[in-house]
């Protein structure tokens, strides 16, 4: 008899013939920080923190230490610096240059990951620059965001980031941020772009951690239609042809078929990103007793992987390496 359970009867048999692998070098942290000394615990994300400067910097070291290459920054600012215009974002001695300066002097191996997007600075909470018609509607105006965000990515390249990531889902950023790069001589920072990003329920607990839910609509007109995915090839084909280096599929677990496609698709590697919605979900899960966090933690990380990505984004990052650094996993 052909019997496929001859290959599953030892963990010596099943480690050989094991398709997908997960290690600590997959895995990148993000994290959030503020402007105080004290670190605060994120009421919608349990077990997720809010650093000072100078508690990132001795976490991020403790993650660095167990494997992970990267890190993310997600600043919340503070609401006096927010504006219509989002002018703080591009501030070379704001929150996000400053820990960068911190981390590279402390890390130097560290890769740090910048996010470039307006939302945080934004008064009104939108990834872009807003416009209020004489009607009352509300537009995201894709052209002038454009210019912003290539003034933050320079500026995250000044203060030393290694590889800025836009998750604004505008038009043509891509190749404006490279040129704006390129022109400043930072022609050796790449691109994560968020290729495709979905209009998703899954980063409610997020824009509670930063206090950046848009302050009035939603992201629809810019973050894609969760019911498409041949739309996510024509986003795909554009960041690779506006020079992007890294594309990245986002949230991870309800899109597997999204980072399969465009893994299938694409010569360059791809990123998922776990979010906070997902992270929630599990931890939520494990903290009722309802399922084994561990093991719910490793098998969605690989099922990840296993769709088509190189790199996932994870809130688990520092527990997950911890965890497949013992031997038993
Ligand atoms: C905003 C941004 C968001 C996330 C990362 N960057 C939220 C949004 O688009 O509203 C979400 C991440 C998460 O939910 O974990 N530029």
């Amino acid at each position: 008899m052909i019997r496929p359970r001859r290959n599953r009867r030892t963990a010596a048999i099943r480690a050989m013939v094991r398709e997908t692998t997960l290690t600590p070098a997959d895995l990148i942290l993000p994290m959030f920080l503020h402007e105080e000394n004290s670190d605060t615990p994120i009421e919608s994300m349990p077990g997720v923190t809010r650093w000072s400067v100078a508690s990132l910097v001795r976490e991020a070291g403790k993650a660095h230490a167990l494997g992970i290459p990267a890190v993310v920054l997600f600043p919340k600012i503070e609401e006096t610096l927010k504006s219509p215009g989002a002018g703080e974002c591009f501030n070379d001695e704001g929150l996000i240059p400053r820990a960068i300066r911190a981390l590279k002097a402390a890390h130097p191996s560290l890769c740090v990951i910048t996010d470039v997007a307006l939302d945080p600075y934004n008064s009104d909470g939108h990834d872009g620059l807003v416009v209020r018609h004489a009607d009352g509607s509300l537009e995201i105006l894709n052209d002038e965001t454009i210019g912003v965000l290539c003034k933050q990515a320079v500026s995250h390249a000044r203060a030393g980031a290694d590889i800025v990531a836009p998750s604004d889902m505008m038009d043509g950023r891509v190749g404006a941020i490279r040129g704006a790069l390129d022109d400043a001589g930072f022609t050796g920072v790449p691109i994560m772009s968020y290729t495709a990003k979905y209009a998703s329920a899954l980063y409610g607990p997020f824009r509670g951690a930063l206090d950046s839910a848009p302050k009035e609509g939603d992201k629809k007109t810019y973050q894609m239609d969760p019911a498409n995915a041949r739309e996510a090839l024509r986003e795909a084909r554009l960041d690779e042809q506006e020079g992007a280096d890294i594309l990245m599929v986002k949230p991870a677990g309800l899109y597997l078929d999204v980072i399969s496609r465009i893994a299938e698709s694409t010569p360059l590697p791809v990123a998922a990103y776990q979010v906070s919605g997902e992270y929630l979900m599990i931890r939520s899960a494990a903290a009722a007793g309802w399922l084994n966090e561990r093991d719910a933690v490793i098998e969605s990380l690989t099922a990840i992987r296993r769709a088509g990505a190189s790199m996932i984004l994870t809130y688990f990052a520092a527990e997950a390496a911890a965890w497949l650094r013992e031997a038993s996993v």
